[in-house]
Formats: C-alpha cells, structure tokens, sequence
C-alpha cells in the first residue's frame, strides 16, 4: 500500500473543540469540504455573557459522539473512507481541548487510522484554502477571539510572525466592547449590525509605530470606550449607541488595516489573505478590499462559514501536514492551552 502522503485522494475526519463549539467535518485533499456539522453552545453561555470552561467541556461531551456521526453520514462515508484523523489539540480551554483529543485519540486506535495534531491557528489560516484556490506565499492577518497577528505564511506550513497583539485579540475586544453596550454574547456580529445605524464620529486612539516593531494593542481602546460610557453616564448624556459600536469597529478595523499595510509593504507579498472569528465582519472585508485592490494585492478571506470555529479548517491543515510528511501523534497526545504563532 502506498504511502499516505502519496495517494491521489486523501480524506480527513476532523474534530474540533477548542471553545464552545463541538464540530466535526470530512475534508477531501485540503479544499473540498464533505461535511462540516458544528453543534454551537451559544445559547447556553449567553446568559453567563461569556464562555463558563466547565459547562463548556460538559457540552462536548454529551455533543461529541453525535456530531462526528453527524459529520460521516453527512459526508456519506465510513470508517473505510477515512485515511486519517484530525484533531485541534491547542490553543484553547484545556477541558475542552481534552474531550476532543481523547475522543479522537479513542477512535483513531480503534479503526487503526493515522492521527495528526492540529493547532487551532494553522485551522483558522487554512480556512482559506476551503473551497478556493489561494496558495502561498502571502500574508496572513490573523483575528480572532484569542489572537490577533499577521503573519508571513511561507508555505503550507511555515509562517513567519510579523506582528502580535500586546494585550488583548481583537475579538475580545469586540466582546468586552458588545458587554458594555449590553449587547449578548460573542459580541463581533452585534457590533456589526449595530455599527451599520451609526456613524464613526467619535475619535479613539490607536498605537503609533515610531520604530520598525510592528504590534497590536486592543486594551487602550477597550478602556477609552469603557472610559466614554461612564463619562457620558456621569454627565447624565444619553450615549449614540450606534455611533459607539461604528467608532469603536473602525477603530479596531484601523488597526488591523494599519500593521497589514506597513507588513505588506516591508514583504511585498501580493496576496493578503484574513481568518480567525473577525474575519466575518464584513466592513473588515471592504476596508481591505479598498486599500489592498488598488495596490495590485489580492484579498483573500474565507467563506462565512469557515470564519469562527469550525472542524472543516482543521481536516484542511491536517491534510497539508500529511503532504508536507509531518509526523503523525501518538496516544501520549495531550491538550495545550498555548501554542506558539508562527
Ligand atoms: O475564531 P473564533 O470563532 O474563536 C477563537 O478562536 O477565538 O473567533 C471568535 C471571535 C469572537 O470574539 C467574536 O465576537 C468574533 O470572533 N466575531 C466577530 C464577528 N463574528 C465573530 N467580530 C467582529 N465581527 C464579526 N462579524
Ligand atoms: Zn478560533
């Protein structure tokens, strides 16, 4: 029998459960997606306005079994069509991490198939790779709920980090942001919607870049927003809610644009490519199509569905490791609450 990596059709069966989402998907040769089922927690952590870890690690357990059978017969394969297993095993909640590792550890022994460990954020750059024709070299601005980065992705699997967030992602902005607004939770699409009613007329601050260090800084604006609310509440003002969440989005978009224009210029590379949870936000998507197009660079961002977490973007980096030979995990695989960038 042929070496994995050598055969013409390579299928993947993913699982992912870094947060509060238990998803799983069936990916064909990196791009085509079979099936892709996620059974969201949404519902059951907005109440709390955030994730509770424990209940998220509950839920993916009573939901795990269920969605890769979901995602098999989606898929209309079986074991027998599974060449190998794919699993997120960090960055993430380490009990939520865990219940996807072992369940995918379990199923990878049983059937004897082959298991890779995939880290989150190569899944969210591979995002980019579903359903479309995008290839590197090129630039990678990275946002999400726990990172906001740009990096230079090499290949399919190298990437160089450029630049990373000092303090907070920007999509805990979004969400810090959302919660003083009493928005519910994940704030990012809230805002969204909201910031469309108003206009950006009010000025926040952003990081000036004196020297060749490139970064981003999240925290500065989430208190001058925090900052704004209680000194119009102090004043008895009513705040323009809409034209807040419009302020405080382009201030946060401003950001990415920024770092990407400066990190762009000092690569060249021409093709820029967005991922991570954020990068559903439409205005994001046109800000860089505005600066980016006019320049000859091409924007790449991934289909809405693949944007925040997703088991299909991890069936996607697992096949590009196999083809790129990296070795496969063992049963000694555990979770990690960190992994390194780039
Ligand atoms: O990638 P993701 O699903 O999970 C992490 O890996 O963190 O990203 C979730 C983040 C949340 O902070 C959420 O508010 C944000 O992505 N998000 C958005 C939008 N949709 C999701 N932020 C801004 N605009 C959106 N449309
Ligand atoms: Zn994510």
């Amino acid at each position: 029998m042929s070496e994995l990596k050598d055969r013409q059709n390579i299928t993947v069966l993913a699982i992912e459960s870094s947060c509060d989402e238990t998803a799983a998907a069936v990916v064909r040769n990196g791009r085509q997606v079979l099936s892709n089922v996620i059974a969201s927690q949404i519902e059951i952590h907005r109440r709390f306005g955030g994730v509770v870890p424990e209940i998220a690690s509950r839920n993916h357990l009573l939901s795990v079994e269920s969605v890769v059978d979901e995602a098999l017969k989606k898929a209309g394969v079986t074991k027998d069509g599974i060449d190998a297993i794919a699993v997120t095993y960090g960055a993430g909640l380490l009990g939520a991490l865990l219940v996807g590792v072992s369940y995918a550890k379990a199923l990878a022994y049983s059937w004897q198939k082959p298991l890779y460990a995939v880290s989150h954020v190569e899944g969210h750059i591979a995002a980019n790779y579903l359903e479309s024709d995008l290839e590197p070299p090129y630039l990678c601005m990275l946002c999400s709920g726990g990172h906001t980065a740009v990096l230079s992705v090499e290949d399919y699997i190298h990437s160089t980090l450029i630049a990373s967030t000092r303090d907070d992602a920007a999509g805990e902005a979004f969400d810090k942001v959302a919660r003083v607004l009493s928005l519910p939770y994940p704030g990012g699409p809230e805002i969204e919607k909201l910031a469309k009613e108003g206009k950006p007329s009010i000025e926040f601050p952003h990081p000036k870049f004196k020297g060749r260090e490139l970064y981003f800084s999240y925290s500065g604006l989430k208190t001058a927003v925090i900052n704004y609310v209680h000194n119009a509440l102090q004043r008895g003002e009513e705040i323009g809610r809409a034209d807040l969440a419009s302020s405080f989005q382009e201030a946060a978009i401003y950001q990415m644009s920024t770092v990407a224009t400066l990190a762009q210029k000092r690569t060249g590379l021409d093709k820029v490519a967005i991922a991570g949870g954020v990068s559903a936000n439409k205005r994001l998507r046109e800000v860089f199509d505005e600066i980016f197009t006019p320049l000859g660079v091409k924007v790449y961002y991934p289909k809405l569905c693949y944007c925040t977490d997703n088991a299909a973007m991890i069936g996607g980096a697992c096949y590009f490791m196999i083809k790129k030979g990296i070795k496969q995990a063992d049963m000694s695989l555990d979770a990690k609450a960190n992994v390194k960038l780039g």
